[in-house]
C-alpha cells in the first residue's frame, strides 16, 4: 500500500517561552481561543518535565528526559546549545528524523540558549530545510533582535518588535511549506512572554559563558498593546504571597513581599499578558494563511510553552525552575485531523510525549529510546486513555532558580552561591490520587494532596523531615498513612530519576516485574508494605551534595529495589 505524500499531514508547532497555564494567560488570547481551544482539544494536565528553557526544549526535540540528555542548564558546561552538540544531538534529533521520513522541516524564532553570535557555525544546527533563528546575546531583547537565516551571516532587526518580525517569517514558511509539494513540519518559537534581557556586551566571555551580566526586566509588549489590561493582577490564589512561609529548603526562607514589590510584580504580570498579544495575532495570521492555502484541514497545529512561570506564589519573585504547579503545568492545545473540537481533557501528558506524538501524527513507529509515549488525538483514543494512561509525571531540576524581576535577588540560591534548587520530583494524577512529591538536594521532602490542597500550602511531611515517627503514621489520604504513601512514591521516584525509554513510561513494572502493579492504588496494597518500608529505609531518594549539574556521585542510590514475589526483594 502506498500513501500519497501529499496526503500526509503538516505540523505547525507554536512554542511560546515561559507561558503559564495556572495564571490565566490563555484567557487573554482570543485568537488562541477561537482557532485552537474552540476547534481543538485542550490537554489541561500537560506538564514540562524540567521547568527551564533549554533543557525543556532539548526534551521536546529528542523525546528524552533531561537526566538522559544531560542538557540540564542554559549555559555550558551543563547546558546550552554547545552541550546539546557535545551530547551528539545535532546529529540525532527530531528534524533529522522527520527529514528521513520525507518531510520538509522549518524553524523560526528562539532555538536553544547560548546559540550565539559566538557559535552559530560551530556547528550549524542540522536538520532544517530552512531556518531563521534568533541568536544570543540578543535573543531575549524584544527590540534589539539578531537573526540568522539559513547559512547567511546574522542580520540585525534593531528597533523592530521581535514577535512581529517572527510572524512575517512564520507566514513565509507556511507559504513555502505549502508550495513545496511535500508535507512539512514548522516550529515557530516566539520569546514572549519571557522577561526582557539586556546583556552587558562587555561581560560576554567565551571561556566563561555563565559569567555574563544582564539586566532583566518586564517583557516588552508591542507599542500597540502597551496600555491593555490596566486592571489585571496576578490571581490572588491561596499560595500568593502568603502570611506564613511555605515549601521547604530555600523557599521556606523567603520573606513576605511588601506592597511595592507586589505592585511591581502585578505590572510584570500585565506585561506578560500584553507581550502575548502579538503572539495571539500571529496565531490568527497563521490560521488565515492555512485557510487561504487550502491546507487547514490537513495540518495539525500544536500550541505549547517550554515551561511555566511563577510570580508571587509561595513568596517567589518572577521566575521558574521550581516543581510547583505554576512552573510545570503548561498549555497544550492541539487542533488537526480527527482531533475532537472544543474538548478539554484531564489525561496526563508531558513534553517528553510530544516527539512521539509528532511521530504518531505522521504514522511513524516511535523510536525505542523515547522516554515518552504518544498523546491520544482522537475521541476514541482519548476516552480509552482515561482508563489506561499512566498517572505519573517525572519532574527534575539542577542548579538554581533565577529571579527575573528587579527585587529579591539576594534570597535565591544563586546569590547564596549554592545550587539549592536541585531536586527530584513527581506529579501523580490518578483516579484516586492527585499528589506532588519532591526531594530537595538537602534531603527535605514535600508531599501535597492536590485534591484538597491545590495551591501546595500544606506539606504533609512536617518540616520536610521524614525522621519524626509520630506523624509518619498519621492517616492522611484515602485512609493511608504518610509513610505508606511516601514509601511508594519514593520508590517510584527512584525509578523515574534514572529511567530510560519504556521504564519511564511504565515505571511500576520496574518495581513489580510480575506486572500486577500499575497504579499507586495497586501499590498501596498492604501485602507490599514491608517491601516499601524497607526500600524507603535503605534505598530512598537522597543527595549527598547540591550540585549545578547531574553529578551522579552526589545523587544517592541510583538503582531501585525490585519486588520479587515470594522471595522478598533484590537490592
Ligand atoms: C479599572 O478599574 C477602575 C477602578 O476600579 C474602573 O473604574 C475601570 O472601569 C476599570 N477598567 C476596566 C477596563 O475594567
Ligand atoms: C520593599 O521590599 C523591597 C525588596 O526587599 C525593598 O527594596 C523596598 O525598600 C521595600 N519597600 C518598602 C516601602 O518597604
Ligand atoms: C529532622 O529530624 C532530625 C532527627 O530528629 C533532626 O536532627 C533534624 O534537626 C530535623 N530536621 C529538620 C529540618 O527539622
Ligand atoms: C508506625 O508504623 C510502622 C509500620 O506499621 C510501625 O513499625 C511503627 O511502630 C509505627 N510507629 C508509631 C510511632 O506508631
Ligand atoms: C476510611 O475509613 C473509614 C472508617 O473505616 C471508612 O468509613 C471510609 O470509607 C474510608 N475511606 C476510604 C477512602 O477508604
Ligand atoms: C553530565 O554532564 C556533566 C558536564 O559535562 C558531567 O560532569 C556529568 O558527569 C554528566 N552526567 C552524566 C550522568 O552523564
Amino acid at each position: 500500500m502506498y500513501i500519497l505524500r501529499s496526503l500526509l499531514p503538516n505540523i505547525i508547532f507554536i512554542l511560546t517561552d515561559d507561558q503559564d497555564a495556572q495564571m490565566d494567560s490563555l484567557s487573554y488570547m482570543p485568537y488562541v481561543q477561537q482557532h485552537l481551544v474552540e476547534q481543538g482539544t485542550h490537554y489541561q494536565r500537560h506538564y514540562c518535565t524540567v521547568a527551564l528553557c533549554c533543557p525543556s526544549r532539548v526534551s521536546l526535540l529528542t523525546g528524552k528526559a533531561a537526566h538522559n540528555t544531560n542538557v540540564t542548564d542554559v549555559f555550558p558546561p551543563y547546558g546550552g546549545y554547545p552541550k546539546f552538540v557535545k551530547e551528539g544531538y545535532n546529529k540525532e534529533y527530531l528534524p533529522i528524523w522527520l527529514q528521513d521520513a520525507g518531510y520538509n522541516t522549518y524553524y523560526t524564532g528562539k532555538f536553544l540558549n547560548y546559540h550565539h553570535l559566538l557559535n552559530y557555525f560551530a556547528p550549524f544546527p542540522a536538520g532544517w530545510t530552512s531556518s531563521d533563528f534568533l541568536l544570543d546575546p540578543f535573543t531575549y531583547n524584544y527590540l534589539e533582535n539578531v537573526w540568522q537565516r539559513d547559512r547567511h551571516l546574522p542580520v540585525s532587526a534593531s528597533g523592530q518588535y521581535s514577535t512581529d518580525v517572527l510572524a512575517e517569517k512564520a507566514y513565509a514558511y507556511v507559504e513555502e511549506g505549502a508550495k513545496a509539494g511535500r508535507p512539512f513540519f514548522l516550529t515557530v518559537a516566539p520569546i514572549a512572554p519571557h522577561a526582557n534581557l539586556i546583556v552587558d556586551l562587555t561581560s560576554v566571555d567565551p571561556t566563561d559563558p555563565g559569567s555574563v551580566n544582564f539586566e532583566s526586566g518586564n517583557p516588552v509588549p508591542a507599542e500597540r498593546h502597551k496600555d491593555l489590561f490596566q486592571n489585571a493582577t496576578i490571581p490572588r490564589t491561596l499560595n500568593f504571597n502568603p502570611d506564613k512561609p511555605s515549601g521547604v529548603s530555600w523557599i521556606s526562607r523567603l520573606p513576605k513581599q511588601n506592597d511595592t514589590v507586589v505592585a511591581y510584580n502585578d505590572e510584570f504580570y500585565r506585561d506578560r499578558l500584553r507581550s502575548l498579544q502579538a503572539v495571539d495575532e500571529m496565531v490568527d495570521g497563521i490560521f488565515q494563511r492555512l485557510e487561504e492555502l487550502g491546507i487547514l484541514e490537513n495540518t495539525y497545529v500544536v500550541y505549547s510553552s517550554d515551561n511555566g512561570f511563577h510570580i508571587g506564589q509561595h513568596r517567589l519573585q518572577p521566575g521558574k525552575q521550581c516543581g510547583f504547579e505554576e512552573d510545570i503545568n503548561v498549555p497544550l492545545i492541539i487542533r488537526g485531523p480527527n482531533v475532537p473540537k472544543g474538548q478539554v481533557t484531564d489525561i496526563v501528558t508531558t513534553h517528553t510525549d510530544l516527539a512521539p506524538t509528532f511521530f504518531s501524527m505522521l504514522g511513524l513507529e516511535p523510536r525505542s529510546d523515547f522516554d515518552g509515549v504518544r498523546i491520544p488525538l482522537t475521541q476514541k483514543d482519548i476516552e480509552e486513555a482515561q482508563c489506561t494512561r499512566h498517572e505519573h509525571i517525572n519532574v527534575e531540576n539542577w542548579g538554581t532558580s533565577s529571579v527575573e524581576g528587579i527585587y529579591g535577588k539576594e534570597y535565591n540560591g544563586e546569590s547564596n552561591g549554592q545550587a539549592e534548587n536541585t531536586y527530584k520530583a513527581m506529579r501523580l494524577v490518578g483516579r484516586e490520587y492527585n499528589l506532588y512529591y519532591s526531594v530537595y538536594c538537602n534531603n527535605q521532602r514535600e508531599l501535597y494532596d492536590m485534591n484538597v490542597d491545590p495551591y501546595q500550602m500544606h506539606n504533609l511531611i512536617k518540616g520536610g523531615n521524614m525522621t519524626f515517627p509520630s506523624f509518619r503514621n498519621t492517616t492522611v489520604i484515602n485512609n493511608h498513612t504518610v509513610i505508606n504513601i511516601v514509601s511508594r512514591l519514593d520508590a517510584l521516584l527512584m525509578v523515574l530519576k534514572t529511567c530510560k525509554a519504556k521504564d519511564c513510561i511504565q515505571p511500576w513494572s520496574v518495581l513489580h516485574p510480575g506486572g500486577d502493579v500499575n497504579t499507586l492504588e495497586e501499590a498501596l496494597n498492604h501485602r507490599y508494605d514491608h517491601f516499601y518500608y524497607e526500600s524507603f529505609e535503605n534505598n530512598k531518594v537522597s543527595f549527598s551534595e547540591c550540585e549545578y549539574g547531574q553529578i551522579l556521585s552526589s545523587e544517592g542510590p541510583l538503582d531501585p529495589w525490585i519486588y520479587n514475589d515470594g522471595i522478598g526483594w533484590s537490592p
